[in-house]
């Protein structure tokens, strides 16, 4: 309910100016250590997300997306696939380069991690501009899945997010102003 969620809300630390000037960094630490938060916000998740039907794999981003997305995962009852940063897998990989809120990023994925045709669904903290999450989209449709959706623990609302992942069904458990 609508209390809970001010709760979790609460939890998400913002930190103006980090990592660069003009940036506010939400740090989902504090929800992250306390149990009944932790655990209340992967319930809702897959509250959120259970209009989708049965999805196969939930796929995360590292490395914050790893945390909800396996915690989601396994909580959904499927299995997890981490999309890493380069050079953290092994050959052979398919990879994806996308620009960030600050810098720019490569993410990879395991080759065969994706079974061909399975409902993917993409889990990761934040939605800011979509970068993340529109190169984990085509990263994921490249190994032939099919993306059911997107889910985010938190959504800044002005950065465009939305928009770049249109015709993506994107769920968000919090939004804050960006
Ligand atoms: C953060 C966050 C999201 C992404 C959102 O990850 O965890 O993955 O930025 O921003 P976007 O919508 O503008 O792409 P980041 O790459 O900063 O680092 P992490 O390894 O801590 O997850
Ligand atoms: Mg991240």
């Amino acid at each position: 309910d609508a209390r809970e969620l001010d709760g979790l809300g609460a939890l998400v630390r913002a930190v103006p100016d980090y990592p660069t000037p003009g940036v506010t960094f939400r740090d989902i630490t504090p929800l992250l250590a306390d149990a009944v938060a932790f655990n209340g916000a992967v319930d809702s998740l897959a509250d959120l997300v259970a209009h989708h039907g049965p999805v196969d794999t939930v796929a995360g981003m590292e490395a914050r997306g790893f945390v909800l997305g396996a915690a989601l995962a396994v909580r959904l009852g499927v299995g997890f696939v981490p999309l890493r940063k380069a050079g953290k897998l092994p050959p052979p990989v398919e990879s994806v380069t996308y620009d960030l809120e600050y810098g720019s990023a490569t993410l990879e994925v395991r080759t065969g991690t994706v079974s061909p045709g399975s409902r993917v669904l993409i889990v990761d903290d934040v939605l800011a501009t979509g970068g993340t999450a529109a190169a984990a989209v085509s990263l994921v449709g490249a190994c032939g899945g099919d993306v059911v959706g997107a889910a985010f623990l938190l959504e800044l609302d002005g950065l465009g997010g939305r928009d770049a992942l249109s015709g993506l069904v994107v769920d968000s458990l919090l939004t804050v102003g960006s």
